[in-house]
């Protein structure tokens, strides 16, 4: 592979997204300031106070040459770097540069707290950052490819550039799709908890490891060519502890039951840290497996394993959060129609526990979209045809998704009927009338209401009054009548909580 080369001003998020990317890519991070105080053996700053900016790019000149013999790198260069046009055919020769940008109030929000910048020791740093973004343009714009970082999260930045502008240079992300033998279910949960904030692995009966996500990975120093079918205990459970801890977790797992345990994190680089493991049994139709979720653990010195059942909230938490991750949007939209479907249930004086399912069915109905290619979830203007059957889809993938993890069971069929129509003519059974689960009609009057009432990316959102016209007419068709005049009725009499978008 070519090197990837990130050029841009500080603040742009430079060493952020070329970490993350190397992980991704699973290649080699190489930071040229990094490298420089190594070699001069004191700080940038330091550097700058001392010896001058000119000293300084003479040594960045040299380090960027030696770096640049090498290949397989994602390369973190210091903000002033491309401002020697030798640097930049130094870069080229090997590799493909990308500059990162963003606007002055972002990398003044972002370098606020960056003392050792020697560049904004000054009165007025946004003044200043603004005159060196303008000197520096005409270098910047050199780079190949041009990403703006001011909106949205390194996740989703790294994301783009790793679809789309690193296959350029010769480096593709494994795809898990490509994985021999891989399981719907198991490719599902892997898009979906690749990004996860939080440490997750998953393991087949046996302990093997078949998925780890990143953050995992890099907690406990692992590639994702050396940690699949290894054994979980191997990786997480200090040595002295594996044979006690296998043992009584083997126990564990044929109860079926999720449970928790906390351990010494077995680096010994980390003190006395503790991790604090989650695992919850998957049936699915190929076998058991356990999903294993993890955070650092605060307080006690607990010398071991304190195996007892846990309760299903994080796991249903993790599920929550990393979908909020991927897909923020669709995180968003099942938020409001969780509010709107339980305002509803309320009002029906159905069962509390019922109205628990409802709320969960309604956060998750959608996860399977995840498997839908984001350029027909986002396309402005009418669906092709087969672009619509890729759509109807995803309540399918959805349950594909949830169904291993047990306790999820009862919001199975609301998920599965959620765009079933009331005469039939919804997806994906055609079922319809009083056939189609109470909560799935539940949950269908509130996601029309909420997508008609929210701006789409093909459509304004309708006013109120405009949402409440079209569902009447879905009552003739797509809703359950008596449902909607209730929901209705709610709606005008102002006894719907509205959430903000
Ligand atoms: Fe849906």
């Amino acid at each position: 592979m070519k090197n990837i080369i990130f050029v841009g001003f500080m603040g742009a998020g430079k060493t952020a997204i070329s970490r993350a990317i190397a992980e991704e890519l699973n290649k080699t991070y190489v930071s040229t300031d990094g490298l420089i105080e190594k070699r001069e053996g004191e700080s940038i700053s330091a550097i700058f106070e001392k010896k001058g900016e000119g000293y300084f790019r003479e040594v960045e000149k040299s380090v960027i040459k030696e770096v640049c013999e090498q290949d397989d790198q994602v390369v973190d260069t210091g903000g002033g770097a491309v401002l020697d046009p030798e640097n930049l055919d130094t870069f080229r020769k090997n590799g493909i540069v990308i500059c990162l940008w963003a606007d002055p109030e972002t990398i003044l929000a972002r370098t606020k707290k960056h003392t050792h910048r020697p560049l904004l020791r000054t009165d007025d740093p946004k003044q200043r950052i603004q005159k060196l973004l303008e000197h520096r343009r005409p270098f910047y714009e050199k780079a190949d490819f041009h990403v703006d970082t001011t909106m949205g999260n390194v996740t989703v930045i790294v994301e783009r550039i790793v679809r789309h502008v690193t296959p350029l240079a010769g480096a593709y992300p494994e795809k898990a799709e490509e994985r021999p033998g891989l399981r719907l279910w198991e490719l599902l949960l892997a898009k979906l908890f690749q990004k996860a904030a939080t440490p997750i692995m998953v393991t087949d009966s046996n302990g093997g490891v078949v998925f780890a996500n990143t953050r995992f990975k890099r907690y406990f120093k692992v590639t994702g060519t050396n940690v699949s079918g290894r054994k979980w205990v191997d990786i997480v459970i200090p040595r002295s502890m594996r044979k006690a801890v296998a043992t009584r977790f083997e126990k564990i797992l044929k109860t079926s039951v999720a449970c928790q345990f906390q351990v010494p994190v077995p680096d010994k680089n980390k003190g006395e840290k503790y991790f604090c493991w989650t695992a919850s049994p998957l049936k699915e139709d190929h076998g058991l497996f356990v999903m294993f979720v993890g955070h650092p653990a605060t307080g006690g010195r607990k010398k071991l394993v304190d195996i007892h059942p846990a309760t299903n909230g994080e796991i249903l938490d993790v599920i929550l959060a990393s979908s909020g991750e991927y897909a923020p949007d669709t995180a968003r939209h099942s938020l409001r129609v969780m509010s709107y479907a339980a305002s509803l249930a309320e009002r029906l004086n159905m069962p509390p526990e019922s109205i628990e399912t409802l709320k969960i069915a309604s956060l998750l109905h959608d996860i399977g979209k995840v498997a839908v290619d984001g350029r027909i979830l986002l396309k402005k203007g009418k669906l092709e045809k087969h672009e619509f059957e890729e759509i109807k889809k995803h309540p399918g993938w959805s349950v594909a998704m949830i169904k291993p993890v047990s306790f999820l069971a009862p919001i199975l069929p609301i998920v599965m009927s959620h765009h079933e129509n009331y005469d039939g003519s919804g997806y994906p059974r055609g079922i319809k009338g009083k056939d189609i689960p109470l909560g799935a009609r539940i949950l269908s009057i509130a996601d029309v209401y909420e997508a008609l009432t929210t701006d789409r990316p093909y459509r304004k959102a309708c006013t109120r009054e405009e949402a409440v016209e079209i569902l009447e007419d879905a009552k003739a068709w797509k809703l359950d009548p008596e449902l909607t005049d209730i929901f209705l009725e709610m709606v005008r009499n102002g006894h719907l909580h509205e959430e903000p978008c």
